[in-house]
């Protein structure tokens, strides 16, 4: 197929841009370039061998879009174009709300007017909100206490895609729910490059590791937990981006959401005491209060993927910490330094 993949510069884009390709896909990369540069499709280019399209366009305008997409055929789109940072959204409402619903509504709009009826999108776990009952399943209820404007982007995109489709049949639309994505490619040669401090535990600690920061602060350690730190279902990008090659293959009539996790839960101290054995670097940190927002226990049941999708993850966090300080340690800046 030749796929649209809108944000495929990014973190997540990137590695899906490769796993697509390994898979005999063709890849169109839509992207503003507001949090990601070219370097990382050079990369996938590199890796793959193969040529990538790339169309430097913001989604948000739709003019602009129609403009930017003329000339250019594909048959599916994966649409992972968005702002991501969960502080940010609480700072800038308006800007993500703009951001994240006007670039799928606007997508969508260009795939009925084009007749391109297969629709892969990228929400998050976070759609579930506080969770009340462990492992996640797909039905359990959406919008559930979420604490961000983030959070409920991504809720409200699920159901833009929904109702849109309940007015045009044509459609096939899949909602992948990610859990914790971590990890890299493991040639190190593309991965997460944030900008600034990192929010997210992963790329945090890999920057303790090599020495751009001085000790992680652990957020909380009274969670109703086995050792009182959060505990998350971290899933591996290349596991990840699979997910999405499956759910694009797998596609059918009306919308379908996913889970893509792995069903396991680790704490942050699990996390950092499996980094320190996979690399070898001991994690300085303290303990510091719990941050506002927080759940104690976020973790996939991820069966309906498997069973619909044939899709599993197959990696372990021992891995992800692995390809993290791959990516860490030969891009000690990221991308372009
Ligand atoms: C994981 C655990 C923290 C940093 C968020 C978004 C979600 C998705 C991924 C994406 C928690 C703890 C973290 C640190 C810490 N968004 N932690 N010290 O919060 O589960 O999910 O990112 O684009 O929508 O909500 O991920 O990596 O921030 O935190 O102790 O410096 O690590 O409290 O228990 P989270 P995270």
């Amino acid at each position: 197929m030749r796929v649209l993949l809108a944000g495929g510069a990014g973190y997540i884009g990137a590695h899906t841009a490769l796993a697509l390709i390994e898979h005999g896909h063709e890849v169109l990369v839509v992207d503003d370039f507001s949090n990601s540069c070219i370097d990382s499709i050079q990369r996938v280019e590199a890796l793959s061998g193969a040529t990538v399209t790339v169309i430097e366009n913001d989604l948000s305008n739709l003019e602009a879009s129609r403009v930017a997409l003329a000339g250019h055929d594909f048959d599916a789109v994966i649409h992972l174009a968005g702002l991501k940072a969960v502080g940010e959204s609480t700072e800038q409402p308006i800007r993500y709300y703009r951001t994240n619903i006007d670039s799928t509504l606007n997508l969508l709009e260009i795939m009925r007017e084009r007749a391109v009826t297969k629709l892969v999108f990228s929400s998050s776990a976070t759609v579930y909100g506080t969770p009340e009952l462990l492992p996640l399943r797909e039905d359990h209820p959406v919008g559930n206490n979420i604490t961000n404007p983030y959070g409920w982007s991504k809720a409200m995109n699920e159901q833009i895609i929904r109702d849109v489709q309940a007015a045009w049949p044509e459609l096939g639309a899949v909602l992948l729910r990610y859990f914790n994505p971590v990890g890299a490619h493991p040639s190190g040669q593309i991965g997460e490059d944030p900008s600034g401090v990192p929010s997210n535990l992963m790329p945090y600690v890999a920057q303790v590791a090599i020495g751009r920061r001085e000790r992680l602060s652990v957020f909380g350690n009274d969670y109703p937990t086995d050792d009182g730190t959060g505990v998350r279902d971290y899933i591996h990008v290349m596991d990840l981006a699979e997910g999405h090659v499956a759910a694009l293959e797998h596609l059918r009539d009306g919308v379908t959401a996913y889970n893509l996790g792995t069903g396991r839960g680790s704490s942050v101290l699990d996390l950092v005491s499996a980094f320190e054995q996979a690399v070898g670097i001991a994690i300085p940190y303290e303990i510091v209060a719990a941050r506002a927002g927080d759940v104690a226990e976020a973790v996939a049941d991820p069966s309906l993927a498997h069973a619909e999708l044939g899709w599993t993850a197959t990696r372990s966090l021992a891995d992800a910490c692995r390809d993290s300080w791959a990516w860490q340690s030969s891009n000690p800046n990221g991308y372009g330094a």
